[in-house]
């Protein structure tokens, strides 16, 4: 049915009681034409496929927001930390020839085996990094990068680096292997030895 004085659209025959649009007697209504009557039948089903994609687009929204939020406060408590460890066992002293340095590529370090037990000293260069080499014949660290160097007890005295090599603290584990510590807790002093 058909309101005239509103052009409301009703599904069915029955005349109802009023127009639910504009209030209008029974008097106002007839028959609608079938392509409006179509139309109006087709209208709940557009609406109610609207309403479904609202409200899964709402979902979506919400649940990639949830993850954003879980995502960034994961990131604060990492699984894995990605540090490299501070302690090495680097071998048995009998490993290591009195006089000479060994180097350990992993610590990124240097073992001296002296008469009165061990030292240990880093490799890492203070100017940017580099692993500095002991250079026997002169009893010197050279830099390859930038051309830093140290005396044979850390000290800089030439290239860019701003700061002395770092000697390391020594110790012995419990299966009597030599440890070396890159991140010692205190300041190893160059004469320091460690009597293993
Ligand atoms: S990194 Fe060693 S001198 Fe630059």
């Amino acid at each position: 049915m058909r309101c005239r004085i509103c052009n409301h659209i009703m599904i069915g025959e029955e005349r109802p009681e009023r127009c639910p649009n504009c209030g209008a007697p029974p008097s106002a209504f007839e028959p609608a034409p079938r392509e409006l009557l179509l139309a109006a039948e087709a209208q709940p089903a557009a609406l109610s496929r609207r309403k479904f994609f609202a409200t899964w687009g709402w979902w979506g929204f919400c649940m990639s927001a949830a993850m954003t939020a879980i995502g960034s406060v994961r990131y604060f408590f990492p699984n894995v930390l990605y540090e490299p460890p501070a302690k090495y066992k680097v071998g048995f002293p009998n490993d290591f020839p009195i006089g000479e340095h060994v180097f350990i590529p992993a610590a990124r370090a240097y073992v001296i085996h002296v008469s009165g037990g061990f030292k240990a000293i880093t490799a890492i260069c203070t100017h940017l990094g580099c692993t500095v080499k002991w250079t026997p014949d002169v009893q010197e660290f050279h830099c390859p990068c930038h051309g830093s160097m140290y005396r044979a007890d850390g000290t800089r005295f030439a290239g860019p680096a701003p700061r002395n090599l770092i000697w390391l603290a020594v110790s012995l584990a419990p299966d009597g292997q030599v440890v070396i510590d890159t991140k010692p807790p205190r300041l190893v002093e160059p004469t320091e030895v460690f009597k293993g």
